[in-house]
């Protein structure tokens, strides 16, 4: 059985994202100052978001280590991201051209892939600068056989989650005076990049679930509502970062993780963070509840 899709929807949105990104077209290397010492008295991520705020420990940390921790917490979520553009840009360009694409969405992908590699420049720059590496990627391997459609549903829904997730933490922190006008710029033009490739993921993942999700037997769609769930609890597991933690000079960052991510407070915020991707998953069928983060 096949569903009527509205296929000339994605068309159509690649066709505006297109031009939008045209016109929005930056040189990454010109985009930012980047000074020699971040500003002492500014953070580099609001504190209530990090992943400490309202557990027990953050009340025990100096402000020293506070401050350092915003630092160190941005490059975690940098660094994920990065991860995360890695595989993005790899699949991004093996997508150009192939036959499931359409001429407006081989040309919009080009955008998708360009602005995916700036963002890797810049938060390269950043991890490199300030915490003097880039967090190496925790992330699962992709299984090797899939079902009609399965491999770019997993693959826009993993793109999905992680702009999504990343995009909170970017709109907090460029709203907010308290933190520096350095990661403030680069949270923002990621931020302005991203509503575009989230515009372009929904669309995408909506005419893709209707045109193969119907045809495929219930082991498989449970299959994968299954591992997309799972993903987007695994994926919060990453910015508990236990070499954040050293890095900012709090000692046993193991235990740490684990009282942070416990802490009722965090899994509020989790929460907050994944409601609408998870609402769109659950609408769209790519998760059959809402999961638990
Ligand atoms: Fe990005
Ligand atoms: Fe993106």
């Amino acid at each position: 059985m096949k569903t009527e899709i509205p296929t000339s929807r994605t068309n159509a949105l690649a066709e505006r994202l297109s031009a939008l990104s045209r016109e929005r077209f930056y040189d990454v290397y010109q985009q930012f100052e980047w000074p020699e010492r971040l500003d002492p008295d500014s953070f580099s991520m609001s504190p209530e978001i990090t992943t400490l705020s309202d557990t027990p420990v953050w009340s025990a940390l100096t402000d020293e280590q506070k401050w350092r921790l915003t630092i160190t917490e941005t490059a975690t979520l940098f660094s994920n991201t990065l991860n995360g553009e890695k595989v993005l840009v790899a699949g991004l360009a093996s997508q150009l051209y192939a036959k499931a694409a359409t001429p407006e969405i081989t040309d919009y992908l080009h955008h998708f892939l360009d602005e995916e590699n700036k963002h890797m420049i810049m938060f390269g720059v950043f991890c490199r600068k300030y915490v003097g590496r880039v967090y190496p990627d925790k992330r699962l391997a992709m299984p090797a056989k899939y079902a009609p459609g399965e491999e770019l549903l997993r693959f826009y829904t993993l793109a999905m989650v992680v702009e999504a997730y990343g995009d909170y933490f970017n709109m907090r922190v460029m709203n907010d005076d308290r933190c520096n006008p350095l990661v403030r710029a680069i949270s923002r033009v990621h931020h302005v990049d991203e509503a575009r490739h989230i515009a372009f993921d929904k669309a995408y993942l909506a005419e893709l679930a209707a045109e193969h999700m119907p045809g495929w037997d219930d082991a498989t769609r449970a299959n994968f509502q299954t591992w997309l769930a799972g993903f987007m609890k695994a994926n919060w597991l990453t910015f508990y970062n236990p070499a954040a933690y050293h890095d900012a000079g709090i000692e046993n960052p193991y235990e740490v993780q684990k009282i942070a991510m416990a802490a009722p407070g965090q899994k509020a915020l989790r929460e907050k963070v994944t409601a609408s991707v998870a609402n769109f998953f659950l609408q769209t069928g790519l998760v059959a509840e809402l999961p638990e983060v």
